[in-house]
């Protein structure tokens, strides 16, 4: 049925396609929805609280007993240096004065969303299959822990070396993030120069070096990209922008709207709003901090400073942190399972003609236009 099978396989699922963790936009709907159509739905968790998760976790079960991901960060502690945060507010003030807000937050300490042994015992607890990590991973001793009760990790790489670090590390999983991907870049040191290697390059680089499955990320959004992917080598996808526009997922209108007006050329990386590289939908705002090279206070700290501005968005007003790829344009506002259907018939079409017949589906479902 699917050209690798070394993901389905090894996680004894129908589809080889992850629906990506997206941190504020998965809901437990979204990823039951997902698991259910026959692939991996997958939980992305930042500030999450722990009951929170336990809870989701305990929903996500009621709804399926199908596999499921919990994604988690495990960037570096940030070093907040007193200059760096300083001349950022200086920065800022003209924005929080064009938004019309008088008051700069003081304190910067935001939680840090990081994987403590607080974290690790509420997934020891629960016990989900997957386990995936971003920005690189948390000890060797978390990863030999999750091992051991049974959880399969995957982790994203954005270069070979990346992934062949992650492969010595005992991941089982890597999910090669190219360039094209929408949200935060998963690199592990964000100060090292991203000379942003796309999906096309950065797949089959990886699936000669590592001998681990490899899932493609990045600018995947319909039958033709998961086609490509297993071309490369990869022997699964991780769809994230394409599962924006299903009614699961927590977006919201202005998100959504960009979206549905979105082109190849409209979103940029940008460190403005968390303090590390996202792909997110242009603004002035991200302009402008791109055009001065100001260095900005590490992740999550920048959230300190951006947060107000997001939530004085309006209208005219635009300092909207709207995260999306470079393939958003082709998204179709489906349900997840219908959407994980329509996947599966359009790359299975493709695989099995050589590619001589795409079956396009068009939007909004209305059917099939061969
Ligand atoms: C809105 C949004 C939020 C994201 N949040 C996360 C996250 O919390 N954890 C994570 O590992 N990846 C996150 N990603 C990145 C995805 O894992 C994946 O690399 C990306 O969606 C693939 O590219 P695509 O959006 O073109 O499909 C996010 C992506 C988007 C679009």
């Amino acid at each position: 049925m699917w050209p690798i099978t070394q993901l389905t396989d090894l996680l004894g699922i129908k589809h080889p396609i992850i629906q990506a963790p997206m941190a504020g936009s998965t809901t437990v709907e979204l990823v039951a929805a997902v698991s259910n159509a026959g692939g991996i739905g997958s939980m992305g968790y930042a500030e999450t609280l722990s009951e929170t998760i336990r809870e989701d976790a305990r929903k996500i079960r009621k709804l399926t007993d199908k596999p499921f991901n919990l994604n988690f960060f495990a960037h570096d502690t940030p070093t907040n240096n007193p200059d760096v945060v300083e001349s950022a507010r200086e920065r800022l003030r003209t924005f929080y004065s064009e938004a019309g807000l008088s008051e700069m937050p003081h304190d910067v300490s935001k939680p840090l969303f990081k994987f403590t042994e607080e974290r690790l015992e509420l997934v020891l607890e629960i016990k989900p299959s997957l386990v995936s990590f971003h920005f690189g991973l948390p000890g060797s001793d978390v990863i030999e822990s999750l091992k051991e009760a049974g959880c399969r990790i995957l982790c994203s790489a954005t270069t070979t070396a990346e992934a062949i670090a992650l492969e010595q590390s005992g991941v089982d999983i890597v999910v090669a993030q190219g360039w094209e991907a929408g949200g935060h870049r998963g690199s592990f040191d964000v100060n090292h120069e991203d000379h942003g290697v796309g999906t096309l390059a950065l797949v089959p680089q990886i699936v000669d070096a590592v001998n681990i499955p490899v899932i493609a990320a990045g600018g995947i959004a319909d039958g033709r990209g998961i086609a490509a992917a297993f071309m490369l080598g990869a022997c699964g996808v991780q769809m994230g922008t394409a599962f924006l526009s299903c009614p699961e997922a927590n977006v919201s209108d202005a998100h959504l709207e960009a979206i549905r007006n979105a082109r190849d050329d409209d979103t940029r990386l940008t460190k403005a709003f968390s303090g590390r590289p996202a792909r997110a939908r242009k603004n002035n705002y991200i302009e402008s901090i791109a055009a001065h090279r100001l260095p900005l206070p590490d992740f999550p700290t920048m959230y300190t400073l951006s947060d107000p501005l997001i939530e004085a968005s309006d209208g005219a007003l635009d300092f909207r942190f709207l995260l999306y790829g470079q393939a958003a344009s082709l998204n179709r506002e489906l349900p997840a399972v219908e959407l994980v259907q329509t996947l599966v018939t359009e790359a299975q079409t493709l695989l099995q003609s050589g590619g001589r017949s795409w079956p396009k589906i068009a939007a909004q479902g209305a059917g099939t236009v061969v």
